[in-house]
């Protein structure tokens, strides 16, 4: 069990629900690509390419993006999302966008403490959490990021980590808004540098970060939270990835800047 010797790696005895009744969500997010007109190109060939999927589809774009991308999407299975949101609901904070004006427009799902806003824009286990609860407030889903760095594995303590950053970032959260949480678990030396997490490295921490679902939420909750995968994911490698019994889908960065490729890992999706 997890109780006991804080050991949560290799917990085989608990009986998890099976994975097909979790809705696997495959998100691209762009990062800082793509002009509105560039995006409306790319929108236009994803429509088609993806109508049939029966994974959720979602494309997490820049701010500037965003109308764009809900206004040809409308009508399809193509969700939009937002890839950062500030705390607070209004006021002078200049240059900021708060959880209400994306709702406003449409927009459904918004990522959160992705590594790149830690790692450049201050971005705290604290300031993850209030924009958590800020978005959930305003009804939006959350894809929550979290992930150890290279040098934090090879410590040994990238289930403390994580578990750490999840933990943080979901305080205050109640059972009943957990269900518009999506964990992303994104190993940072996995991102952007086509170095891929082993389907049984992204297994293994899925794997914990659903335990500590189990240990806050209970078993119910831990086998409905969708728990991705990213970090170089593309479409080679996406259908061994997302075969592994607890990564329920992906955040996928540079391969979701091509239609094709991220035709592909949507297709992998669905075939689970
Ligand atoms: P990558 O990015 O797929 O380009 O590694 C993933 C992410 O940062 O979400």
């Amino acid at each position: 069990g997890t109780e006991g010797g804080g050991e949560v790696f290799c917990d085989k005895e608990i009986v998890r629900m099976d994975k097909a009744k979790r809705k696997a969500i495959i998100a691209g997010n762009w990062k800082m690509n793509k002009t509105a007109s560039e995006a409306a190109v790319l929108v236009d060939e994803l429509i088609p390419a993806v109508k049939d999927a029966s994974c959720e589809v979602v494309i997490c774009t820049p701010f500037t993006d965003l109308v764009t991308a809900v206004e040809k999407t409308k009508g399809t299975n193509i969700h939009v999302g937002a890839e950062n949101v500030h705390f607070e609901k209004s006021g002078a904070f200049t240059g900021e966008i708060s959880a209400d004006m994306l709702v406003d427009l449409g927009v459904e799902y918004v990522i959160v403490g992705h590594s790149e806003r830690r790692q450049y824009f201050a971005e705290t286990d604290q300031t993850v959490n209030k924009r958590t609860l800020a978005a959930l407030n305003a009804g939006l889903k959350v894809i929550l990021c979290v992930g150890e760095v290279l040098s934090e594995r090879k410590d040994g303590i990238t289930s403390q980590i994580v578990c750490a950053q999840t933990e943080i970032a979901l305080g205050g959260v109640s059972a009943d808004e957990l269900k518009n949480i999506i964990i992303a678990y994104e190993p940072v030396w996995a991102i952007g540098t086509g170095e891929t997490a082993t389907p049984e490295q992204a297994n293994e921490v899925c794997a914990v970060i659903r335990s500590l679902i189990e240990r806050l939420y209970g078993k119910d909750a831990a086998d409905a939270i969708v728990v991705q995968y990213g970090g170089s994911m593309n479409d080679k490698n996406a259908a061994e990835l997302l075969a592994q019994p607890d990564v329920d889908g992906g955040l996928i960065g540079g391969a979701s800047l091509v239609a094709e490729k991220f035709t592909a890992i949507v297709n992998a999706a669905s075939a689970k």
